[in-house]
């Protein structure tokens, strides 16, 4: 799907883009179309992601509570188009100004549901697909910043996430993150975060607690990364990082380049 056309549909169009990058969405095969659009994956798959999807939109706002502050600080000034990556319900929305340009890539289609209702109310100008972090349906430098929180620990490839990330990305471009990252080494909760890792991601849609994505940002490529440690009162994922990683002004990376 090339969204270059169709950039910024009304919050009309809203619901018609989401079912039109369902139906187009790469990645997300065996795709039939229930009555209500939502992609059948499968008997399993699809409660587990229902199921997800209702936890997400449960714990969200508790979660929100302990992020609100370094949130606001993050993500303002944030203006033209902005691609968040895996934005489950729809949190970060209420941080983003009027001169914001949402697209999200969100493949859980039980998400769906609860950002559209959120898109609705805060009257966001917004456009959804449902493709992954790894495989961006997006031209080459076609966005001005990309929001992550919580969502590299889950993707199946975060370095390939990442590549796309700068991909799509203009010269000079931001990547705003807050993400949990794994305890330093020999510690007591590190060797928690290995021992819990197996169930942990049964229980939480694949996230790792254990994963180094502060080491992984820092390796992906981007000119300069300003990272920020703090400790959250979350069991198991306490250890967080929040940030800014920036691309290279001149660097040219285009989909040719980045696979
Ligand atoms: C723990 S939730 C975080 C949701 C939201 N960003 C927040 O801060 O509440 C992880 C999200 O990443 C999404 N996700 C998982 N794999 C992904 C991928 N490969 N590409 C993009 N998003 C993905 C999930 O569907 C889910 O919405």
């Amino acid at each position: 799907m090339r969204c270059k056309k169709q950039f910024y549909p009304p919050i009309t169009d809203f619901h018609n883009a989401e079912r039109r990058s369902k139906v187009l969405a790469r990645g997300s095969s065996p795709t039939a179309l229930s009555r209500d659009g939502v992609i059948q994956c499968g008997v399993v798959m699809g409660w587990t992601k229902r199921w997800h999807a209702w936890v997400m939109a449960h714990a969200s706002p508790y979660v929100d509570a302990h992020l609100r502050p370094y949130k606001e600080k993050l993500f303002a000034g944030l203006c033209g188009r902005v691609l968040e990556i895996g934005p489950g319900t729809g949190p970060n929305l209420r941080y983003y100004s009027s001169c914001v340009h949402w697209i999200g890539v969100e493949p859980n289609p039980f998400m769906h549901r609860y950002l559209r209702a959120e898109v609705e109310r805060l009257g966001v100008n917004a456009m959804l697909l449902s493709g992954r972090a790894e495989q961006l349906e997006l031209d080459d430098e076609s966005v001005d910043a990309v929001i992550s929180t919580h969502v590299l620990c889950t993707v199946p490839d975060p370095e390939g996430a990442l590549r796309e990330i700068l991909r799509v990305l203009v010269p000079g471009g931001r990547f705003l993150f807050i993400e949990h990252v794994a305890a330093p080494q020999g510690t007591c909760l590190r060797r928690w975060q290995e021992r819990l890792g197996p169930l942990w991601k049964r229980l939480a849609d694949g996230c790792h607690p254990d994963r180094e994505t502060d080491r992984i940002i820092e390796a992906a490529g981007f000119e300069r990364v300003f990272v920020h440690r703090l400790s959250l009162p979350f069991p198991l994922v306490a250890p967080h990082i929040l940030g800014v990683a920036i691309k290279s002004a001149t660097s040219r990376i285009s989909r040719a380049h980045s696979a």
